[in-house]
């Protein structure tokens, strides 16, 4: 791998991602050679800690995350971090903080080059893009900049900041980070559709009754009571997650593999996303929100959240487009908190055909993206001793060792940043589309809530989220795969 000299900053390099995520991302890399001997970090954030402090701080999160490392390698990869004391609303900062950018450029021969990740609250997006722009913190080489999700509140706020961030930034160089991208089953839709005969044929709306998402969590909101009660499931899952998932599925061959094309086919699609109306909303959407048990808080209840909050932690919902493989049918999605299991998977449900045995099981397509990654097609066969029909999985797994080498989403998307590959990314235009699909659903509800009495179906932990979410079906031989 090639090195590639750089200055990153981090906003945020005292949180919780930076320190998970992060920092043992940018070691793997360093390891692997992308980021060697001209890089240097710079870790910003309120707290008033030294470089030393830092260097402890980076080299524990790669101890919490690896199970054997050099120790030799993480000192000499820990020397290249530093930290900033900043406050993002000061104007003197920046400008130390520029200083301080220009001297690793030139101890560490960044070329000018310079990567700003935003992983603080989103509240500061804004400021900080302004502040990069106004006090000139961009370098002479490269510029680019990841911004964590969620990007914007709505399209309104989203629009606003792309405006504050564009100023510094080509589209090409902002790196919207959707972290679902960087997950190995993710990245195994195209090639599983595109690569199949027996896959790619029957991916059309002649041949799909329907198809579903479900991204269930078997965790409450936990600490993020503050955050998640002006977000919910809406905005803080399907706005990026389950959307990014679902152009995938939907979208058109691209021309080729170029980041371009991808980000056109994705583009032609979303352009023909038939955006519900309010009665739709009413008619295909359900919100939720979780109970208590002997043991958890009900999400009312939960610290940091509005006692009388109408904030979903639950959504199914419906949507369609108008073009490409599998335009009018219908995609099925639904997440939610304090599901009975963790589980991420797309079924992929067949039309059932005519046939000589009169009777058949569904064949389907399932791809389980966490916490096991693996793709099966249920399939009928005979039963051994009558000729009744019987069904099995024809799946497509990994081993274990093969597991054990899949690099973590953030290393993965890291690495895509550094070598400028936008692929993974959300690109403007696609995230304009989605808000624009999230608010018309979030106003419907905020009517709703309005008039005083807003259906929210309450649902029992560690179960399968509300019943209500099987009334979204356009017909009656239509249900959720996974039950
Ligand atoms: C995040 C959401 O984007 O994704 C969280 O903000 C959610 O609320 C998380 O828990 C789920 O990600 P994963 O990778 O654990 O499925």
């Amino acid at each position: 791998m090639k090195n590639i000299p750089v200055v990153m900053i981090i906003f945020g390099g005292s949180g919780d991602l930076a320190h998970r995520k992060l920092y043992p991302a940018l070691f793997n890399l360093y390891e692997q050679g992308l980021i060697h001997d001209n890089f240097a970090v710079i870790g910003t954030a309120r707290r008033p800690w030294s470089h030393e402090y830092l260097r402890e701080q980076v080299s524990d999160a790669i101890h919490e995350t690896h199970d054997q490392v050099d120790e030799n390698d993480v000192k000499r990869f820990a020397s290249h971090f530093y930290y900033q004391s900043h406050d993002v609303t000061n104007v003197e900062h920046y400008e130390t903080l520029k200083k301080l950018a220009q001297e690793l450029d030139d101890r560490y021969s960044a070329q000018g080059n310079r990567l700003f990740y935003m992983a603080m609250a989103p509240r500061f997006f804004g400021t900080i893009a302004t502040h990069i722009n106004d006090q000139s913190l961009t370098g002479s080489g490269f510029n680019r900049i990841v911004v964590e999700k969620p990007f914007g509140h709505d399209l309104a706020s989203a629009e606003e900041l792309n405006k504050e961030i564009t100023a510094s930034f080509n589209e090409d160089d902002i790196f919207r980070i959707d972290h679902y991208l960087g997950k190995e089953m993710i990245q195994n839709i195209m090639p599983m559709r595109f690569t199949n005969p027996l896959i790619k044929d029957i991916w059309t709306s002649e041949n799909v009754k329907n198809i579903q998402v479900t991204l269930a969590e078997r965790l409450g909101v936990e600490a993020r009571g503050g955050y998640y009660d002006t977000s919910g499931a809406l905005r803080d899952m399907v706005q990026n997650h389950i959307f990014q998932i679902i152009t995938l599925l939907a979208m058109p061959e691209p021309k080729d593999l170029s980041s371009s094309s991808i980000h056109k086919a994705k583009q032609d699609l979303l352009e023909s996303m038939i955006i519900p109306t309010p009665e739709e909303v009413e008619k295909d959407f359900v919100r939720g929100q979780y109970l208590g048990s002997d043991n958890t808080f009900a999400y009312k209840k939960e610290p940091n959240v509005d006692p009388e909050s109408t904030t979903e932690t639950f959504v199914a919902g419906k949507v369609k487009f108008k073009k490409g493989p599998v335009a009018d049918v219908p995609i099925y999605f639904r997440t939610g908190k304090e599901f009975k299991e963790k589980k991420n998977r797309i079924d992929i449900v067949l039309k059932h055909m005519n046939n000589p045995y009169g009777q058949a099981h569904s064949n389907n397509i399932t791809i389980e993206i966490d916490p096991v990654s693996k793709i099966y097609i249920t399939i009928n066969g005979k039963k051994i001793d009558t000729s009744g029909i019987r069904r099995e999985n024809l799946t497509y797994e990994f081993s274990k060792e093969e597991m054990a080498k899949v690099p973590d989403g953030y290393e993965r998307l890291l690495h895509d940043v550094f070598v400028d590959d936008s692929t993974n990314f959300t690109h403007w235009s696609e995230l304009k589309r989605y808000w624009e699909f999230i608010d018309t659903v979030e106003d419907a509800w905020q009517k709703e809530n309005e008039k005083g009495n807003p259906k929210i179906s309450q649902y029992l932990p560690y179960r399968m989220g509300p019943k209500e979410a099987s009334d979204i079906f356009e017909s009656p031989t239509e249900h959720w795969i996974y039950e």
